[in-house]
């Protein structure tokens, strides 16, 4: 028989350590907010029920959650009362039920899995994971048994100077037996520092009710590393970061300086694509096969196909797709536009809501004019078109296919194919005109 598995993850804290506007589970690592990281991680263990608890100035918290239950808890009176506010929503479910820290993101379903199969090898009530981070400050205390099992959670504030040096710590994930967890939580007092109802407790009056408690001990600390603070996030981040480093480079990726690269948490990368040192990718970005990025590029929302070659100094926003072979040069910035195949612009131009035919070239400070400071509006260039240096089109403009713009030319009509389009004054040359200017101000020439 498969043993079924229920979810609740306490999200409802204010985070007040974080002193922010954003709910703490909110808060992104690579772009994606901590809480989705942990229910994402979920889905591995394919569970019978998800009940997300969140507080009740929360939309954002209920929105991140909305495939799953949400429960709000009102009060907000500690960890275990978060549990007693989901509980009615598995009154009839007897399994496992893992109780997660919502604050808690990166722990992988591999250990999630493991601590409620030792739970349930072990025959105890209930499973704790537990850990030794670097600097256990702020961490319950786990005090464990000759045999050890778990005596006893003390929370930091409440522990004793001879507590406070134990080095083992709660990291916020437990598994506890479905059919007595509802007794259990009910019988949580709140006599404690913070006047709060802890689940940590919970250890306690399962041993008084003659149910043991077991931990799993945790190799790797940064897996259950919590965030209370900003300074835990920046950690946490780090974490994620060397995660997604790896991955690019386990998929085939060359990575100059791997811990200059900030990856999005969803950026994709084939095999035999180069990047160079402190690129940065926004959310959204998927890069084919042999492409290379050059250094100091910040790119979001883009496609970009095999053999392209990107930067460096680069900016490609959402909705950019970048063909195969295409060269995007030194500060040129595009936004929601599409360039073919072989299609270049190598210097200094704006490419915003146009689409660039196969071949052509963009000169050095050429301009989409995409906003009329109202609407914005497309551009369309054709094949092998040459815009020269230093152009201005004027969207809503088509160029045709094989056109020629002349450099420093202002395009407001569309151009035809093949033609040849010129809108700049001719310049006009005076010979001699320096040397008598230069007279009449009474300077030598
Ligand atoms: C908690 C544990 C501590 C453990 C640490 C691991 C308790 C009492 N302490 O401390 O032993 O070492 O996590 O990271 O549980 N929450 C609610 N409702 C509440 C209070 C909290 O949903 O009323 C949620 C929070 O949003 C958070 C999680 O529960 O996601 C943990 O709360 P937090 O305040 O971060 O507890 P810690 O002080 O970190
Ligand atoms: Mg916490």
């Amino acid at each position: 028989m498969t043993h079924e598995i229920s979810c609740i993850v306490m999200a409802a804290g204010k985070g007040t350590r974080m002193k922010s506007a954003l709910p703490k589970v909110l808060h992104p690592l690579a772009g994606k907010p901590m809480l989705s990281w942990l229910l994402d991680t979920l889905m591995a263990l394919a569970p019978k029920n998800v009940v997300v608890v969140a507080g009740p100035d929360m939309p954002g918290v209920e929105a991140a959650a909305a495939q799953h239950m949400v429960v709000i808890q009102k009060d907000r009176r500690g960890t275990a009362d978060a549990v007693k506010t989901a509980l009615p929503l598995l009154h009839d479910f007897h399994g496992d039920v893992l109780i997660l820290n919502g604050d808690v993101p990166l722990v992988g379903a591999h250990a999630l899995q493991a601590l409620a199969t030792l739970r349930r090898q072990s025959g105890a009530g209930l499973a704790l994971a537990a850990f030794e981070p670097a600097d256990p400050s702020g961490y319950g205390r786990v005090l464990l048994r000759e045999d050890n099992s778990v005596a006893r959670i003390v929370e930091e504030r409440d522990a004793s100077p001879e507590e406070k040096k134990v080095t083992l710590c709660n990291a916020g994930l437990y598994c506890v037996d479905g059919a007595r967890l509802g007794a259990w939580i009910a019988k949580i007092e709140n006599k404690n520092a913070q006047g709060e109802f802890y689940l940590t407790d919970i250890v306690d009056v399962a041993a008084r009710e003659g149910a043991q408690c077991v931990a799993l001990r945790m190799a790797d600390a940064g897996e259950v590393a919590g965030a209370n603070s900003r300074a835990d996030l920046a950690i946490l981040e780090r974490a994620v970061q060397s995660r997604l480093r790896h991955a690019a480079m386990e998929g085939g990726a060359t990575l100059s300086d791997p811990d200059t690269v900030y990856f999005s948490w969803d950026t994709k990368t084939g095999c035999d694509v180069r990047i160079g040192q402190s690129v940065v990718f926004g959310p959204g970005v998927e890069i084919a096969d042999g492409a290379e990025i050059l250094p100091f590029c910040h790119i979001e929302g883009a496609r970009i196909e095999s053999g392209a070659r990107i930067g460096p100094f680069a900016r490609l926003r959402p909705g950019t797709q970048i063909g195969a072979q295409a060269h995007i040069g030194n500060f040129v910035e595009i936004k929601k536009s599409t360039i073919g195949m072989g299609a270049k612009a190598g210097h200094l131009a704006y490419i915003g809501d146009a689409s660039v035919g196969a071949d052509s070239n963009i000169g050095a400070g050429a301009i989409t004019c995409n906003y009329d400071g109202y609407n914005k509006h497309k551009t369309t260039i054709g094949e092998k078109v040459f815009v020269g240096s230093d152009s201005t089109l004027v969207a809503p403009v088509e160029i045709g296919d094989g056109a020629y713009v002349a450099a420093g030319s202002t395009i407001t009509r569309d151009v035809p194919g093949g033609a040849l389009a010129v809108a700049r004054n001719r310049p006009i040359i005076r010979e001699g005109w320096a040397d008598q200017y230069g007279e009449k101000k009474g300077k030598k020439g």
